[in-house]
């Protein structure tokens, strides 16, 4: 590849410039909120896979950044929950879809009484060079942008996101996710990696880059279909699959025994005793489901007791359980 980050400087201006509906196929209901009403050309510039806005990380008027903005659509739904000037941060490196989300926001003035265009800062920026001063930020996010990015790219875009963070702070992020091996014709297939089809990781490989910078606790939110690539229209032998993923990542301190990973897992004890104690932490009360990061599951399953059911991953995890 010579120069996949100018291709899709490229693709994301003519984006911007003629708005494509469909351009990423998300099938991720948009949030619909009291009085909230989305512009339509922010509908149509949704170019993301999934969503980033989680009221529970919400709490407390958080200053968020938001790297990638698109037509603006989930920035609106950051500013819902922080009211306040420069609360949500925006930052692209395609001047075209500044301007656009800018004149978006004004659209979006006009429909919400609530809102002002001025809760968004946006700043022309890369995300591999965040123009963003160390720990000052409560959230981060992106949505469908990090998957274009090559191995040591993507390494530097999550550091950059980890050194923006708070302590305690959050990494949102929704991408596509393959667990095929994408064959390297594609790989190295710059538009097609611009346009998020061929730069997907096996989930547990992005994960793996997420806690390696530092990350002590990851929540897999959701997995859902999301692209068919077919040998007919595609130069691949085999059909591959893509899923896209949400992931929180949480700036926790790494516990020593490694990272907490939830995936949807939990644990029940069905013994006779009052409850089951690792005195790890983790207490499991008869016949009440615990959720359980796949560490402490797989430290519970080892036990190899008769009495302690461990459920398989659901990738749909939404907070309580253990650690
Ligand atoms: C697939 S779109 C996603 C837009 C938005 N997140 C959404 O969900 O609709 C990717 C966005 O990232 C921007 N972008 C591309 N390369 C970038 C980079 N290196 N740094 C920051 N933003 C970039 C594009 O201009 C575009 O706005």
């Amino acid at each position: 590849m010579q120069n996949y980050l100018a291709t899709t400087k490229n693709v994301y201006k003519e984006a911007a410039i003629n708005p494509q509906e469909g351009l990423c196929c998300t099938t991720t209901p948009v949030w619909q909120l009291p009085e909230l009403d989305i512009p339509r050309i922010m509908l149509e510039m949704n170019y993301g896979c999934g969503s980033t806005v989680h009221p529970r990380d919400l709490a407390n008027d958080p200053t968020v950044l938001y790297v990638g903005v698109g037509g603006g659509m989930e920035l609106l739904q950051f500013a819902y929950f922080s009211r306040r000037k420069g609360a949500i941060i925006g930052v692209d490196v395609v001047e075209e879809m500044l301007t656009a989300s800018a004149n978006n926001f004004k659209a979006a003035e006009s429909l919400n009484p609530w809102f002002n265009a001025s809760f968004v800062d946006l700043r022309y920026g890369d995300a591999l060079n965040l123009p963003i001063a160390d720990e000052s930020v409560d959230v981060a996010a992106q949505n469908c942008l990090f998957n274009i990015f090559t191995a040591d790219d993507l390494t530097k875009a999550l550091q950059e996101m980890y050194r923006v963070l708070k302590p305690n702070g959050r990494l949102v992020l929704s991408d596509p996710i393959c667990a095929q091996k994408m064959p390297q014709q594609l790989q190295n297939d710059e538009r097609l990696r611009a346009l998020c089809l061929s730069g997907a990781l096996p989930l547990q490989q992005y994960i793996n880059m997420i806690t390696a910078c530092g990350f002590g606790t990851v929540e897999v939110r959701a997995k859902r279909p999301y692209r068919i690539l077919s040998p007919q229209q595609y130069n691949t032998t085999e059909l591959i699959y893509i899923e896209s993923v949400e992931v929180c990542a949480i700036k926790d301190p790494m516990p020593a025994d490694g990272p907490c990973v939830f995936t949807g897992k939990t644990a029940i004890y069905f013994g006779n005793d009052d409850c089951f104690d690792d005195h790890k932490g983790h207490v499991l009360l008869p016949n009440q489901p615990l959720a359980v990061c796949d560490k402490t599951a797989t430290n519970l399953s080892a036990l190899n007791r008769n009495d302690i059911f461990v459920s398989e991953s659901t990738y749909f995890y939404d907070g309580g359980g253990c650690c």
